[in-house]
């Protein structure tokens, strides 16, 4: 059966990765979180105190970093490393969390992370969820689906998600949070966050996660032809 690229982008916390992953699943390809690099490349700036207003100090410590998914055999999900380290217990916290929106906005570590993403998608059959999928890495992409959701419902579902993990916030801290990300996401000048012209809109605000895995895997099954 023809392998397929899926492209899912939209605004933070709609669901695009649990989705992707479902999806993913289901049709036997790999899933792509590539939220998940820009927050790696974050965490690498933090932990080497790069100056992300100096281009030199970027473009140097990009030169240092090899970025790979490993494929977790116990949850059968990539994982990201850097220079050989599993970084993926660092990346989701809200100190990487409040500041991936201004790293992502660098040229040079868009630049970065593209080609990456570009090299993973070469035979096909994935799912990658982020904000230029459909637009930047993959204007090719067979389907193209962008996700939104009402910010407090997005909010509230994240809130669920990190109390659980035992993160202590506040609903108005997440909303900030998010709110200031697809902000930033969306007025950049580089790749700035925005629909194809050819993608599906999904409204997440009102669907479960079974709902909205099953309303794209009916769309990316129409393309495929199963
Ligand atoms: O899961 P959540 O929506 O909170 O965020 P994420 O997908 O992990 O992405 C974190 C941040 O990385 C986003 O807010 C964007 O600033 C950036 N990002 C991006 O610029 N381009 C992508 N393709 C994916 C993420
Ligand atoms: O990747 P993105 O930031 O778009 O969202 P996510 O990380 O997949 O989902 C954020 C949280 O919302 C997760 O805890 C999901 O389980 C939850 N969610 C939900 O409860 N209902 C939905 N329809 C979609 C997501």
């Amino acid at each position: 059966m023809e392998k397929i690229i899926i492209a899912l982008d939209g605004h933070a916390g709609c669901g695009k990765s649990t989705t992707a992953k479902a999806v993913a699943k289901e049709l036997n390809y790999v899933f792509i979180d590539t939220g998940a690099m820009y927050r790696a490349v974050t965490h690498n700036f933090l932990t080497n105190e790069v100056d992300i207003a100096d281009i030199n100090d970027v473009n140097k410590a990009l030169s240092k970093i090899s970025l790979k998914f490993v494929l977790n055999p116990s949850t059968g999900i990539g994982e990201v490393h850097v220079n050989g380290q599993n970084v993926e217990p660092f990346i989701r916290n809200m100190e990487i969390t409040s500041r991936v929106s201004d790293v992502a906005a660098i040229k040079e570590v868009r630049v970065f992370c593209v080609k990456e993403q570009q090299t993973m998608g070469k035979d096909k059959g994935i799912v990658m969820d982020g904000r230029d999928i459909g637009t930047v890495v993959f204007p090719n992409a067979e389907l193209k689906v962008f996700m939104t959701a009402d910010v407090k419902v997005r909010a509230k579902r994240r809130l669920k998600e990190m109390e659980s993990k035992g993160v202590s916030t506040s609903l108005e801290d997440v909303i900030a949070d998010i709110e200031n990300r697809d902000h930033i996401d969306s007025t950049r000048k580089e790749s700035p966050l925005k629909k194809a012209d050819d993608a599906v809109v999904v409204d997440t605000s009102g669907l479960t996660i079974e709902e909205q895995v099953a309303s794209i895997l009916k769309l990316a099954k129409a393309k495929i032809g199963a």
